[in-house]
């Protein structure tokens, strides 16, 4: 057998360029088929800032787009990062130019996937993003590759390590959010932005391109709905557990009967639920086929080692020449999923009240949960201290969205209600 050294352009020399470079310095002939990678060039913001690793001996561009065309270059690895701008320049030129592309860019897959897909296959090249999502669990292989003799009607996960590791350490030290988030920052887990991380939308991004492998349809960010963790309170935190559960960032798509809906909200889930057992930087994935069943994965989902070995894969897979449509199906049959109307679904929510202690008020909570309709399932009033008011918490059973908010804004209206009251939903898996 022939074999063939394929020269590597990587763009982005952060942390996961880093790993990636310590990886193949160190095992250059991983890949199965025994052919070899190289790296041809690197380019990145600044050349000269430190780095865990010499780059010294390597072929310099400043320019990421004019390495992606270099005919020394035969694979683009793009770890810049962002949806737009210099990134998205080098992929669409290297895949213009007929070269593979490797990308652990959430942003640019959930924004601009459908484009780049069309323009990757219309140049026969494939267009990769294992690293992208999960970061070394492979949950877009499994979902692009193992699921297709199946029909998903669900993914729903915890995808983001960042806001993982503030929940699970302002649960188990009741340490304050800021303080946390500076921790996650320091150990690298964070988006240069945290705001991607703690806004949601890093997890937005993620659950986005796995609704589009599961489901077959084009990646469509601005359907999405958002929400992150800067609003959960230590408070929440506390009572939840009292009630048995633990406080996630949960991301989920959902095959609906009107279309397909993408979600990323804080939510509750039973202490001894999976999902409440993923702590620290871990993420986790529930897949739901209609004939496999389900099935759970759980693994690190940031961090130079696992990001850099999910990248060196795909690498693997162009060099062992794998080809399927980027998103299962051929980029021009891709159709976008479009918002659903959120206040249809049905949620299990968890109600926090803060009232003045006096007579009345418990019973003036549940009337006005029993004219909206709204069934409670448990109920806990724990004195708190420093919390300005008494807290009165509940869960429900399951009702529509628009009957719990309707049931939120007359609650808020109350007298003795002395804060506005928070609702947190029950994890839907
Ligand atoms: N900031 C991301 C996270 C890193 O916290 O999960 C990997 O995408």
């Amino acid at each position: 057998m022939v074999r063939r050294t394929w020269r590597l352009g990587v763009a982005g020399l952060g942390t996961v360029g880093a790993g990636l470079l310590d990886f193949l310095a160190g095992n250059p002939d991983f890949a199965p088929a025994g052919d070899r990678a190289e790296i041809a060039g690197v380019s990145a913001r600044s050349r000269s800032r430190p780095r865990p690793v010499d780059i010294s001996h390597l072929r310099w561009f400043d320019d990421p787009v004019a390495m992606a065309t270099s005919d020394d270059v035969d694979v683009l690895v793009e770890l810049i990062g962002g949806s737009d701008g210099t990134a998205k320049a080098a992929v669409e030129a290297a895949l213009r130019a007929k070269k593979p592309v490797v990308t652990a860019n959430k942003a640019l897959i959930a924004e601009h996937g459908r484009e780049l897909a069309a323009i990757a296959e219309a140049s026969e090249v494939p267009l990769l993003f294992e690293a992208a999502v999960m970061g070394g669990t492979p949950a877009v292989k499994m979902l692009r590759e193992a699921m297709v003799g199946d029909e998903v009607s669900a993914v729903a996960g915890i995808l983001n390590g960042t806001c993982n590791f503030i929940l699970s350490e302002m649960d188990a030290t009741g340490r304050p959010f800021a303080e946390v988030l500076a921790e996650a920052q320091r150990r690298g887990y964070a988006e240069a932005d945290p705001t991607m991380d703690v806004g949601g939308f890093d997890a937005g991004h993620k659950a986005t391109i796995l609704a589009a492998l599961a489901f077959g349809c084009a990646p469509c960010f601005e359907a999405a709905e958002i929400e992150g963790v800067q609003a959960v309170d230590q408070l929440d935190i506390r009572l939840a557990r009292e009630l048995g559960y633990r406080i996630k960032l949960v991301a989920a798509a959902l095959r609906e009967a009107d279309g397909i809906s993408v979600r990323v909200y804080p939510a509750l889930a039973r202490l001894d639920h999976p999902l409440a057992q993923t702590s620290g930087a871990l993420n986790a994935l529930f897949i739901q086929g209609k004939r496999i069943g389900r099935i759970f994965i759980q693994g690190p989902g940031a961090g130079a080692g696992p990001t850099a070995a999910a990248v060196a894969a795909d690498i693997s897979d162009v060099m062992t020449g794998q080809h399927r449509p980027v998103f299962q199906k051929p980029a021009g049959e891709l159709k976008p999923f479009t918002r659903i109307d959120a206040s249809r679904h049905a949620s299990r929510a968890y109600i926090r009240l803060l009232v003045r202690d006096q007579p009345g008020v418990i019973a003036a909570v549940s009337e006005t949960l029993a004219e909206c309709g709204v069934s409670i399932d448990s109920f806990l009033q724990k004195p708190v201290e420093d919390a300005g008011g008494v807290p009165i918490v509940l869960t429900t059973h399951l009702a529509p969205e628009s009957v719990l908010r309707d049931a939120m804004d007359r609650m808020a209206r109350l007298d003795a209600v002395v804060a506005e009251p928070r609702m947190l939903r029950i994890a839907p898996i």
